[in-house]
C-alpha cells in the first residue's frame, strides 16, 4: 500500500485536464458538527452497510490521514473512487479513478454554522457528454447525494447524542423472578439514562447494553438473530452470550450487572 493519493496533485481541481462539465449543484445545512462530519468523510467502513440502497460492496485499497481510496460495488457496475480530504481549505474531493464515471469529481467545500451545523456546498462535474446526458446525471447524482446526506445526518447526530449523554447515577432496576422475566422477552429497560435491553438466548436471560461500542449507534432496532446482534451503521456483528465481535476487539459496553439473588433479577449500574 502507498498510503498516497494516486494523484501527485490530487487535492487540486482536474489535476490531469480532463474534459469536464458541471452537471449540478447541491446546498444544503447538515444538522452536525464540522467534527462530525469530517469523521463521517473518513469514514468509508459504513459507505455498504447505512448507505445499502447506494452501495453494495466496499473493498478498501489505501487508508491515510489523506483520505481513501477503495473500490465500491453498486446496482450501476463497479469503480474505484479516491476520497482526498483538504482539511486547511475545508474541503474534499471524491474522484472516479476508474468505471463509467471514470474523470469524475464530485467536490464538498464544508462551512462550519454552529456548534451543531455544518453547511455543505457540492458540485458535481462529470466527463463532457451530451447536454441532455449531463443534465440527467446531475439531477440523478443530486438525488442521490441528498439521500446519503440524509442517511448520515441521522447517524452523526445519533453519536452526538450518545458523546453528549452523561448517564446519571442511577437506582437499581428489580426485574423480578426469572421465570417471568423470561416470559416477557424481549424488553428494554432505562437505567439512569442507559438503555439496557433484555433478550432471550438460549433460555436464558441476556442483557445488553443499547449502544454500540464502535462508535455508539444505539442498538435499539436491531434484531436479535440466534444470538447475534449487527449493527447496521457499519456492520459489525456481537454475539449476545459473549459480548464479543469478529470484526473488532471492542466487546458490548457492559457498565452494568444483571444480579440474580434467589431468583429475582435485578438490573445494577457499576
Ligand atoms: S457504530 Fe459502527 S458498527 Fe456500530
Ligand atoms: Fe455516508
Amino acid at each position: 500500500m502507498s498510503s498516497q493519493p494516486v494523484q501527485a496533485n490530487a487535492a487540486a481541481f482536474n489535476p490531469d485536464g480532463l474534459d469536464l462539465v458541471k452537471a449540478a449543484g447541491l446546498e444544503r445545512v447538515i444538522g452536525a458538527s464540522l467534527e462530525r462530519v469530517w469523521e463521517n468523510v473518513a469514514d468509508w467502513e459504513h459507505l455498504p452497510w447505512l448507505h445499502h440502497s447506494s452501495f453494495s460492496s466496499i473493498d478498501l485499497q489505501d487508508a491515510a490521514t489523506w483520505g481513501w481510496r477503495a473500490k465500491l460495488g453498486a446496482a450501476g457496475g463497479e469503480s474505484v473512487v479516491e476520497l482526498v480530504m483538504d482539511k486547511p481549505a475545508s474541503q474534499y474531493v471524491a474522484r472516479t479513478l476508474e468505471g463509467s464515471l471514470k474523470g469524475m469529481e464530485i467536490w464538498t467545500v464544508l462551512t462550519p454554522v454552529s456548534t451543531h451545523e455544518t453547511a455543505i456546498d457540492v458540485s458535481f462535474h462529470v466527463p463532457t457528454m451530451g447536454d441532455d446526458i449531463v443534465e440527467r446525471l446531475g439531477a440523478a447524482l443530486e438525488a442521490s447525494y441528498q439521500t446519503l446526506w440524509d442517511e448520515d445526518e441521522a447517524m452523526m447526530q445519533a453519536r452526538e447524542k450518545a458523546l453528549s449523554d452523561a448517564p446519571a447515577g442511577a437506582a437499581p432496576v428489580v426485574l423480578g423472578r426469572r421465570d417471568d422475566v423470561l416470559a416477557k422477552l424481549p424488553m428494554a429497560v432505562d437505567l439512569g439514562g442507559r438503555l439496557i435491553r433484555l433478550e432471550r438466548v438460549d433460555d436464558q436471560v441476556i442483557a445488553f447494553r443499547a449502544t454500540c461500542p464502535h462508535m455508539l449507534r444505539p442498538l435499539d432496532d436491531c434484531p436479535n438473530v440466534d444470538g447475534t446482534i449487527t449493527c447496521p451503521w457499519h456492520g459489525y456483528t456481537f454475539d449476545l452470550r459473549t459480548g464479543l465481535s469478529p470484526q473488532t476487539e471492542l466487546r458490548l459496553l457492559d457498565d452494568f450487572g444483571l444480579e440474580d439473588e434467589e431468583g429475582v433479577l435485578t438490573l445494577k449500574p457499576i
